[in-house]
């Protein structure tokens, strides 16, 4: 089973008197943005590299049969590219529950292609939660995904839909795309 991380997540941060905060999405709050934003624009974190290490047992996947979602393990000189999202903190309320499994908020420094710089939050599955699965040979997480599904949907739309997304924001992610090749060559065979 998972931590439920919702209470955790709630004590972390305050956001006295702010009336936004910039949010950092790298797997599914990159193609699936189901709550009100500010303003939306490509960003890239330093020192984090994305990875199909985190199981779903509530999105993607059951209790018996887990999926692959991403998390975020730390890499020096790496850079992770995503979609920044100006909220209002309430918003939190909702994202908390969406990344309830074993998800917890950290702060993050984003840089937009502009150059510009700003202080923001991001959600990271760190290997203390239970659900964490950690690494496996790419041609298995792709085989593992293949095989999951859960409430919301095929476990192979999320790798599917994160790949076009990363495409579309022209990010090289050669874990992903390394996955996403081996599920279509599967789904071939
Ligand atoms: C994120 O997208 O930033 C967190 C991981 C996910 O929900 O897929």
């Amino acid at each position: 089973m998972s931590t439920n991380t919702v209470e955790i997540n709630r004590q972390r941060h305050r956001f006295d008197g702010r009336e936004s905060v910039w949010l950092f999405g790298y797997g599914s709050l990159i193609f699936k943005a189901d709550f009100p934003y500010l303003e939306r624009k490509p960003a890239s974190i330093r020192d984090w590299e994305r990875r199909f290490w985190q199981g779903s047992h509530d999105h993607r996947g059951t209790v018996e049969a887990p999926g692959r979602v991403v998390t975020l393990i730390e890499k020096p000189g790496a850079l992770c590219r995503g979609m920044g999202y100006l909220i209002s903190p309430q918003v939190f309320d909702h994202l908390d529950i969406r990344e309830k499994n074993g998800y917890l908020r950290f702060t993050t420094q984003l840089t937009f292609d502009d150059g510009q710089q700003v202080e923001g939050l991001v959600y990271i599955a760190t290997p203390e939660n239970t659900a964490f699965l950690g690494p496996a040979h790419e041609r298995d997480i792709a085989r593992q995904i293949a095989s999951a599904t859960g409430p919301s949907g095929p476990n192979r739309d999320y790798l599917l839909r994160l790949a076009d997304s990363l495409r579309d924001l022209s990010a090289v992610d050669v874990h992903i795309f390394d996955i996403e090749r081996y599920l279509n060559e599967q789904a071939s065979d």
